[in-house]
């Protein structure tokens, strides 16, 4: 007993130091990119796994024909990254490859399908091991549904709390198992800044910081104690504290869940309540989802691989709502904001008011390219 105690105890020292490292590295900052000023902007595309390939080969497409002009001109590249299946990632055992990595690397911006993470085991998620390697500290999810005058933003820490040591727990076989959470002051302060300069630069006045810091003192309770500091220097934007549990209550509560504008979390509530939301918005497969740094971004769905519908052969019927979404945001992110409203206008048209294409995942509804078609037409009628 007293030897695993002694091992813990030695690694624990080291995942403080090496977190104490990283706290550093979050402060001393990065220069953030300003995409309107630069020459060549490379835009990566990584299918992943199930529906992954499937879904974003018709988000490439879209891209493709939305920035055509600019490609041609090569200001913009749009390059395939390959290697970030689940085949390759048990073949080199790592989360993901490193000439994947690298490759990663020499883009600005990512536009990813979902991974496969094999339950247990020592595996990290590739999109965890993604979202740390590229630093991308912002999860940002938008979840709308006007008729019922919801506008919501989630501002989602991404790269602590619990999923930073998620791999690297201690274990006593038989007897505990234990994890660890970790909130760092600069990594709260960035993501809060994050959250209230959108509140900001789009005209919101609430921000709800959402922990359960009455149970998580320390990390929660730091948490919210720095959100509400750089609160300070945004007046009239005002900060309400809210515990996790009921603002889950809250989301279905239709008498209030419209007052909330913009939700500020820490990273493993985010990704649960984040689900509930899209949930809200019609289902998972609607939403999308922005990773974002000061150096990279990655735009994603937020569902999974959805291995079930691959394995009932009904891959080609997969839904790319969610990942045209990303791409929406994508173009937002570098700047091309044209290209970004039309391609949102399209798909509130295709998926709200006229309909006449729907994909499901069910093959008595469109296929996936069928579907793309579609808002692709609609895009050149706008
Ligand atoms: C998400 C997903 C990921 C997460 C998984 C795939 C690692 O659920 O993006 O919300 O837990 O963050
Ligand atoms: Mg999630």
């Amino acid at each position: 007993m007293n030897a695993y105690i002694n091992q813990a105890v030695e690694s624990f020292r080291t995942l403080i130091t090496e977190q104490l490292e990283r706290q550093e590295r979050i402060a001393a900052g990065a220069e953030v990119k300003d995409y309107t000023k630069m020459e060549k902007i490379v835009i990566g595309v990584c299918g992943g796994d199930g529906i992954g390939p499937i879904i974003t080969r018709e988000g490439e497409r879209v891209l493709r024909s939305l920035l055509k002009e600019e490609v041609e001109a090569g200001r913009i590249e749009i390059r395939t990254i390959e290697g970030l299946t689940l085949e390759k990632r048990m073949e080199v055992g790592k989360a993901i490859p490193d000439d994947t990595l690298a490759a990663l690397k020499a883009c600005d911006v990512i536009l990813k399908g979902p991974t496969t993470t094999p339950h247990g085991g020592n595996m990290e998620s590739a999109n965890v091991t993604m979202r740390r390697e590229l630093d991308l500290y912002a999860n940002v999810r938008p979840v709308n549904v006007p008729d019922q005058g919801i506008d919501w933003i989630f501002y989602r820490e991404n790269s602590e709390g619990e999923y930073v040591l998620g791999s690297r727990g201690v274990e006593i076989p038989g007897k505990l198992a234990m994890d660890f959470k970790v909130t760092t002051d600069a990594g709260t302060r960035r993501i809060a800044r994050a959250a209230f300069e959108y509140a900001k630069n789009n005209g919101k006045t609430n921000v709800a910081i959402v922990t359960k810091a009455n149970i998580m003192k320390k990390t929660d309770g730091n948490f919210s104690k720095i959100c509400h500091e750089i609160a300070e220097e945004y007046p009239g934007i005002t900060a309400e504290d809210w515990y996790i549990d009921i603002m889950t209550a809250n989301l279905v509560n239709e008498a209030i869940r419209s007052r909330f504008q913009v939700f500020l979390l820490p990273n493993l509530y985010g990704d649960i309540i984040t689900d509930e939301a899209a949930q809200i918005q019609g289902g998972v497969g609607t939403a999308g989802s922005a990773n974002v740094g000061d150096r990279y971004a990655m735009f994603e769905a937020i569902h999974g691989s959805a291995p079930r519908l691959i394995e009932q052969g009904l891959g080609e019927y997969a839904n790319p709502s969610s990942i045209f979404k990303a791409a929406a945001m994508l173009l937002r992110h570098i700047a091309r904001t044209e290209a970004a409203e039309k391609l949102e206008k399209a798909l509130l048209i295709c998926t709200e008011s006229e309909r006449k294409v729907i994909a499901t995942g069910s093959a008595e509804d469109a296929k996936c390219a069928e579907f793309a078609d579609y808002v692709m037409e609609t895009i050149a009628k706008l």
